[in-house]
């Protein structure tokens, strides 16, 4: 009898757990909106900003329709955190994965979402991820599943950095000679808000900005969040910014951290939380303060001499006046250039108990070096001298058809110069452009070391937060200096090192990663400032090639694979 009860409840189980099919029709135009109440376009889906929160629970099928009705511009839309098991081509990679979609057409992702998780999506054509196209992928646990994360409510705060200055002017100024740069963003958006030359924390001495004036209701007054008192929520925050490091605290309340890049990770406490750009988490907040007042949510940018006022909303508790101001100024933002708090933040961050480990030896290794470069006065980043353009004809395509004009067969340098001097300008800047990719065999364990040095002029080593499509990797260390092979090893975490999709290389340091190649499919591995992403700061790689499966042929409508599939259809 016993027997027969589990197998009734089995299928009881796997019937409550069966996948849900969650299919979406988006339309992206430009729409002139005031993320910050200052007027601009940005781009929207469904006339939307930032885009609809799909939220979905782990095996789910997503199915995303997705039209152009930007007149003159190709798009992509790429699924930040989703390994794309079994569906590489629906990563959504312009020129890695697909051919960007052309205005008019529509084209459709589908793909599953295998483990629970706080993620985002974002253009990845251009810089179209500074022009707001994104919004949040939430995964809950499976049907039937049991959370093991206690909390009464939730709350999604995606973050970003707003300019004014047009898109395409950016752009513009970025490949010009001598290079224009962006500047530091004129506002700090929470949820596609932000307040622009005012405050909520007027009435406080330190800071000598007028209150701001919108109404509520207006499209960049915050969202406040209401809680009520004694109760614990789940706070998920994403960072899509193009290039702001943030730091965001609550007054008067403590975060505990729980889960970093849609993994689980050892809790720890804190007063305020560093996410950069690519990275998601999740804290929890118990509401265990006086519920008579209201307190301050603060984002701050850290890492770079900020220029952009703290972005602040309000954590409402629902016993107190909505409209009441907090009693004390917003938590002040830790100082941008304390490197060692930055890096000790990171090194708080452990896998949770019973997360895989990883193999202790790697099979193939690449050792990266970040570098600011000029390519005949043009301004450019470059891995190992080599300053990415993606081609004209999407990797994915050319390897599955072995289209040999698609892209340089060369593999890049898998190294560099070991007596480069990574702490002063380089004396030789030169680099050149490529398009080459590092192929790995499949499952194997590859480690990668990204490199860190100085950038061309004066004594600056810059932040560059770096994500891989396609799979989590083990963030096994960071160091200081130049990574020293044979020594540095000795210091790597291989017991419980956390499982992300970014990881932060400091100033003058490195990073090491290890994963294993189990996706078939071309991966793109970059920094992930849209900025440095767009001078060339990226790395493809490609595994498991012969087990790529059938390739819509929506993807492949440019370049030389728009020939092979003329061809192939006509024989
Ligand atoms: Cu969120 Cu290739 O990036
Ligand atoms: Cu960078």
């Amino acid at each position: 009898m016993g027997v027969w009860w589990i197998v009734v409840v089995a299928a009881v189980l796997t019937h409550t757990a069966s996948a849900t099919v969650r299919e979406y029709d988006w339309e992206v135009e430009y729409k002139f909106w005031q993320p910050d109440c200052k007027e601009g376009a940005v781009m929207t889906i469904n006339g939307q900003f930032p885009g609809p929160t799909i939220k979905a629970v782990a095996g789910d099928t997503i199915v995303v329709h997705l039209t152009n009705k930007l007149t003159t511009e190709g798009l992509v839309i790429h699924w930040h955190g989703i390994r794309q098991l079994g569906s590489p081509w629906a990563d959504g990679a312009a020129g890695v994965t697909q051919c960007a979609i052309n205005p008019g057409e529509t084209f459709t992702y589908k793909f599953t979402v295998e483990k629970p998780g706080t993620h985002f999506y974002h253009g990845h054509y251009g810089m179209q991820r500074s022009a707001g196209l994104y919004g949040s992928l939430i995964v809950d646990v499976a049907k039937g599943q049991r959370e093991r994360l206690r909390y009464d409510g939730e709350f999604n705060l995606l973050l970003s950095d707003w300019w004014h200055e047009p898109i395409p002017s950016q752009e513009l100024g970025l490949s010009s000679k001598p290079m224009r740069w962006i500047g530091e963003a004129q506002s700090i958006l929470i949820n596609g808000r932000g307040q622009f030359n005012c405050s909520l924390a007027a009435q406080f001495s330190n800071t000598s900005l007028p209150m701001c004036t919108f109404k509520e209701g207006d499209q960049c007054a915050p969202q406040k969040l209401n809680v009520e008192p004694n109760k614990t929520y789940r706070i998920r925050l994403a960072s899509t910014t193009a290039l702001a490091s943030l730091n965001l605290a609550v007054q008067g309340h403590k975060l505990v951290v729980v889960e970093a890049d849609g993994n689980y990770i050892t809790p720890f406490i804190t007063d305020d939380i560093d996410i950069y750009s690519g990275e998601s988490y999740s804290v929890l907040l118990t509401t265990d303060q006086d519920p008579s007042q209201n307190y301050y949510i603060s984002v701050g940018v850290r890492g770079r001499k900020p220029n952009t006022t703290q972005a602040l909303s309000i954590l409402n508790y629902v016993t107190a006046p909505a409209s009441k101001l907090p009693s004390s100024p917003p938590p002040v933002t830790p100082r941008w250039d304390d490197f060692e708090r930055s890096k000790n933040f990171s090194k708080k961050i452990f896998s949770a108990m019973g997360s895989p480990s990883p193999p202790k030896k790697y099979r193939k290794r690449l050792i990266l070096l970040n570098t600011q470069n000029l390519i005949d006065g043009y301004t450019k980043w470059a891995i190992n001298n080599v300053s990415l353009v993606t081609p004209a004809t999407p990797y994915l395509g050319s390897v599955k058809y072995n289209l040999k004009l698609g892209f340089n067969r060369k593999s890049p340098p898998r190294s560099y110069r070991m007596d480069y001097d990574i702490m002063n300008p380089p004396p030789f800047p030169n680099t050149t452009t490529g398009n080459g990719i590092y192929v790995f065999p499949f499952n194997v364990t590859v480690d990668v070391i990204i490199q860190n040095a100085n950038v061309l002029k004066g004594v600056v080593s810059e932040i560059h937060p770096w994500h891989l499509h396609g799979h989590d990797f083990w963030v096994l260390g960071y160091g200081d200096g130049k990574f020293k092979p044979g020594i540095d090893e000795k210091t790597y975490n291989l017991k419980n090192p956390p499982l992300r999709n970014t990881a932060i290389l400091y100033p003058y340091g490195w990073t090491a990663l290890r994963f294993v190649t189990d996706n078939p499919g071309v991966w793109f591995f970059h920094c992930h400032i849209e900025p440095h992403l767009h001078m060339g700061m990226g790395v493809v790689f490609a595994e498991g090639l012969n087990r790529i499966g059938k390739i819509p042929d929506e993807a492949l409508g440019c370049g030389l694979t728009k020939q092979f599939l003329m061809n192939r259809n006509h024989n």
